[in-house]
């Protein structure tokens, strides 16, 4: 009998001596990756200052960053918290007490914008990088200029803040690769002309990030975060939007109801964003959306 005891013993204290290095192992794999310091070579883009550029700058922050950064673009606490995970608040963009406004130089923003890294070449785990990574070097110097013109706002922001078990779960992928880890690191990036065109619909909705949450073929899904219980559309002709005119389609966005009635969830679906694209903007990105394969939602039904 108390052999048996000894063995049980001997097989439990290995099992947790097993977990704990697993979980010592998987902590350190998380903490390098997540403190790994790049270097990428300067961008060389010449921020511009003329009136008509930071108009364009301003317009291009109001279609992409304030879903996320807040319309004052102060930041948001938190933006994302998970318990006992981490926590992440949006930075604070203005040159106001706890924001970056009064200390990034042109090239710090390129850092963060266009690879997803810190003044110091650390990770940040702002999400859309993977879609900013093709904002071409003049839409973005033109946020760059925008962004040096806002009003201060006084707001403490922590950025990413991960606990221990953060470390130890991130490895798994249960919160994705940090996006510096994803994209292409090209510079001299250009965009198309701006216009009523496939082109231009698809680099609008690109740097949109619409695919960040309607998945990359844009056929919709599960909402990747778990949160919450939320079917994200399939914007392909295989979706309701197949059945869609231009004009309903742009109604849509400005109103947040769909032909059919639905009215889009606003705190998902950055409405609040989208709704200042021009009407030429949008139509550029239906005509794009409409060239797309018909595709079937597969992903969550
Ligand atoms: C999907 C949400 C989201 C969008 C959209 C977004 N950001 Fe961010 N941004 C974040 C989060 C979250 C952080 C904090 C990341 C961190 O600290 O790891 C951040 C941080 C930053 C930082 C600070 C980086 C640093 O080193 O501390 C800058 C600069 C920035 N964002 C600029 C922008 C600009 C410009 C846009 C629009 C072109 C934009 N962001 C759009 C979520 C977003
Ligand atoms: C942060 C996630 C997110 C982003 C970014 C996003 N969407 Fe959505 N979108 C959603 C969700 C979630 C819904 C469904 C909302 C609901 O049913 O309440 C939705 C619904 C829609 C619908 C309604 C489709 C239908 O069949 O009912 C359209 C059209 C749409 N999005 C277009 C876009 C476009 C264009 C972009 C980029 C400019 C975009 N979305 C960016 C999450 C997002």
């Amino acid at each position: 009998m108390k052999k048996i005891f000894k063995w049980i013993g001997i097989v439990l204290g290995s099992l947790i001596g097993l977990i704990l290095l697993a979980a010592v192992i998987l902590y350190g794999i998380g903490y390098a990756r997540m403190n790994k310091t790049y270097d990428f070579p300067p961008s060389g883009i010449v921020v511009p200052t003329d009136e008509a550029s930071v108009e364009h700058g301003r317009h291009i922050v109001e279609t992409t960053c304030i879903s996320c950064h807040t319309a004052d673009l102060g930041g948001k606490v938190p933006f994302i918290a998970v318990d006992g995970i981490m926590t992440l608040d949006s930075a604070n963009l203005t040159s106001g007490e706890g924001g970056i406004g009064g200390e990034f130089t042109d090239e710090d923003y390129v850092r963060a914008v266009r690879h997803g890294v810190d003044p110091e070449g650390k990770p940040i785990y702002m999400p859309s990088v993977t879609a900013f990574a093709r904002m071409s070097d003049e839409d973005l110097g033109a946020v760059i200029a925008y962004l040096k013109t806002v009003p201060p706002v006084d707001r403490v922001t922590n950025g990413f803040q991960v606990e221990p078990m953060g470390y130890i779960v991130f490895p798994l992928g249960l919160f994705g690769n940090m996006p510096v880890e994803d994209v292409a690191h090209e510079n001299n990036v250009a965009a198309p002309e701006p216009g009523v065109t496939l082109e231009y619909g698809e680099y609008r909705l690109a740097i949109s990030d619409c695919r960040g949450c309607h998945y990359p073929d844009l056929a919709g899904g599960k909402y990747a975060d778990p949160t919450f219980d939320i079917l994200v559309p399939n914007l392909t002709p295989g979706g309701e939007l197949g059945s869609w005119t231009e004009e309903q389609f742009i109604q849509t966005l400005r109103t947040g109801v769909t032909p059919s009635g639905h009215s889009l969830n606003s705190n998902i679906m950055p409405l609040d964003e989208i709704n200042n694209l021009t009407d030429d903007e949008l139509r550029a990105i239906f005509l794009y959306l409409q060239s797309l394969p018909e595709l079937e939602q597969v992903r969550g039904q």
